[in-house]
């Protein structure tokens, strides 16, 4: 049975997709994997997969498309048993959607930019997640803050404060703020296919963290 991970945040552009796609594209060189795109009519993912066939094998990656929750449980309900991790980029928004991906899903990334609208944003996502509990108490959300500039005071004060008043566990890896990411995406590829070391490296430590997490040791 493959393990779902859904990449979940009501505000747009803070990453989900980035995050997405980069998982899935490190996880299918392990193990068979799938990338749901449920951010329909966007579909950055599926763009993204759609231009990745054309420069190189995908070979391990299969793309899935559900509009709905019902379309959601039933793609997923046959792909979990062909693949080992199934990546759920979810729209952004409060919807049925989310809270669909949030029930379904063993872990729950929630990428997060250290602003402050981005913040309140998620402070509205963490009222679902707790009533998502209600159903099944084992739901597992983690922060992942993304573009992060380490850098900064704002962003270490923000990130503090934020992991305190939240009371969602954050990951210890954190994404930085890097051209790359844009760069890969818009050729189809991952940090994994892209010339920047530091990227590579991070998203390489993302993959650890969350195999771990999940209790899934390498393939
Ligand atoms: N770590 C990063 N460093 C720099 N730019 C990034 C990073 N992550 C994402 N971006 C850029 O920010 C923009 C939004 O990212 P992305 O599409 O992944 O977010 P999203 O949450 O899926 O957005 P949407 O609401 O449009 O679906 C894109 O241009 C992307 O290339
Ligand atoms: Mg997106």
């Amino acid at each position: 049975m493959a393990a779902i991970i859904g990449i979940i945040q009501v505000k747009g552009g803070v990453g989900r997709s980035t995050i997405a796609t980069n998982l899935a594209a490190h996880l299918a060189v392990e193990a068979p994997t799938a990338l749901v795109e449920c951010d329909l009519p966007q579909g950055t993912s599926a763009s993204w997969y759609a231009l990745r066939r054309h420069s190189l094998s995908v070979e391990g990656l299969t793309l899935a498309t559900a509009a709905d929750p019902a379309e959601l449980v039933a793609v997923c309900g046959t792909l979990v048993t062909s693949h080992r991790y199934l990546i759920i980029d979810a729209p952004p928004r409060l919807a049925e959607m989310t809270r669909a991906i949030i029930v379904m899903s063993r872990l729950c990334l929630i990428p997060l930019g250290a602003s402050a609208a981005e913040i309140w944003s998620t402070t509205d996502l963490m009222k679902t997640i707790a009533q998502a509990k209600q159903f099944r108490p084992d739901v597992d959300a983690r922060l992942l803050w993304t573009r992060y500039r380490s850098y900064t005071r704002e962003a270490q004060e923000l990130s503090a404060a934020v992991g305190r008043e939240l009371g969602v566990p954050e990951l210890a890896t954190k994404i930085g703020y890097r051209v790359s990411y844009s760069e890969a995406m818009a050729r189809g590829l991952s940090v994994r296919e892209w010339p920047d070391r530091a990227a590579r490296e991070e998203m390489a430590r993302l993959v650890d963290e969350v195999r771990n997490i999940m209790g899934e040791g390498m393939p």
